[in-house]
């Protein structure tokens, strides 16, 4: 399917009633593990939640890969101000009429600005959301945008960035950490250890109120193609991730905490013993739901493979070597099977 163009289709932030195009069919909406009784943080039905500052962290993070492929934290050392600045930043825009959003629409081989999400190709339904990417400076869009108040808003865009960087390498550091992965097994992080030369984007996304929430979907189901993901929801829950044999786990918002997910190049880094999670966005009746995503990967051109010092005669390596740049064309024709199109038979 061709990624559908917006303004072919009626607005979500206006309608009353579900168009046939965005119905799914009854969703498994309410996972037996989905109510308020969870304890969060401790319990094994939940997903984890780690304060970077406890001394413990490379191993709490270490076992939430390997078990959850997901893991919220606190203390992360970026600032309320700038979360509920990048927040507004993204309500500002998602509240522009569609005429002045489709000024900064995605051009069909481009990747940053608005419009559908990019995986909705890969589905015959419309998907409840609208979203907004952003590689490299968001200005010529968005001086489009924001004819009068741009630089505010690309100024909130470039701190976000700056700090989503500084905490992506701090996690990966302990995530690398937590596998025996020292720097000297990491030419690619640079001298300095400081992954100079890694790329990142961010995907603002929005979920208006949705008048039929369950045969709606925000978001469908997908792994990120990315090292980590570094996500911000707004208090309105919506994120739910999967768990093999049990089912889907609603990931709740938390004041403060980010959600991190081990993506795809992580999952072939660590040989599969990091698997990437399997996550979709779900929406509801009442509440205006938003999320930004950091999405943080290697340096285009490198190759990336399971670390040696993770193989053995027993631990063949499970993937070929691949860049971030093939991986994402492999993911861009086989969707949910790019993991298996790059892996070796063992
Ligand atoms: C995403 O998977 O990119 C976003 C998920 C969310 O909105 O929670
Ligand atoms: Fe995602």
């Amino acid at each position: 399917h061709p990624v559908p163009l917006y303004h072919k289709h009626p607005d979500i932030n206006s309608l009353q009633e579900l168009p046939d195009s965005y119905a799914w069919g009854q969703l498994d909406h309410e996972p037996p593990n989905s109510s308020s009784d969870q304890s969060f943080g401790s319990s094994e039905n939940s997903v984890p939640v780690i304060d970077l500052t406890d001394p413990n962290a490379l191993a709490l993070i270490g076992h939430a890969c390997k078990t959850w492929g997901v893991f919220q934290v606190t203390n992360h050392g970026i600032s309320n101000n700038l979360l509920d600045d990048i927040e507004s930043t993204a309500r500002s825009l998602f509240s522009l009429p569609v005429h002045q959003k489709l000024k900064a629409a995605r051009s069909p081989d481009g990747v940053s600005g608005y419009g559908h999400a990019r995986i909705s190709s890969f589905f015959p339904k419309l998907m409840w959301s609208e979203g907004y990417t952003i590689v490299g400076s968001p200005f010529e869009q968005f001086r489009q945008l924001w004819p009068q108040d741009h630089g505010k808003f690309c100024d909130i865009i470039e701190e976000y960035e700056r700090e989503m960087k500084k905490l992506a390498v701090r996690l990966m550091w302990l995530i690398l950490g937590s596998l025996g992965i020292s720097k000297e097994d990491v030419k690619w992080a640079g001298p300095k250890g400081d992954f100079k030369d890694a790329s990142g984007a961010l995907q603002l996304n929005s979920y208006p109120a949705c008048p039929d929430p369950n045969r709606a979907m925000g978001l469908a189901a997908h792994t990120d193609s990315t090292l980590l993901t570094i996500l911000h929801q707004n208090n309105t829950s919506g994120l739910q991730v999967h768990r093999e044999g049990t089912g889907w786990f609603t990931v709740p918002p938390l004041p403060s905490a980010l959600v991190i997910n081990v993506g795809d190049l992580l999952h072939i880094l660590s040989n599969g013993s990091y698997p990437s999670v399997l996550h979709r966005a779900v929406v509801n009746r009442t509440r205006h739901r938003l999320s930004v995503a950091y999405l943080y990967g290697p340096p285009a051109s490198e190759e990336i493979s399971p670390f040696s010092k993770l193989l053995g005669p027993s631990q063949p390596p499970l993937y070929r070597p691949v860049t971030w740049s093939d991986y994402l064309g492999t993911k861009a024709k086989h969707f949910n099977m790019a993991l298996s199109c790059v892996r070796l038979c063992s």
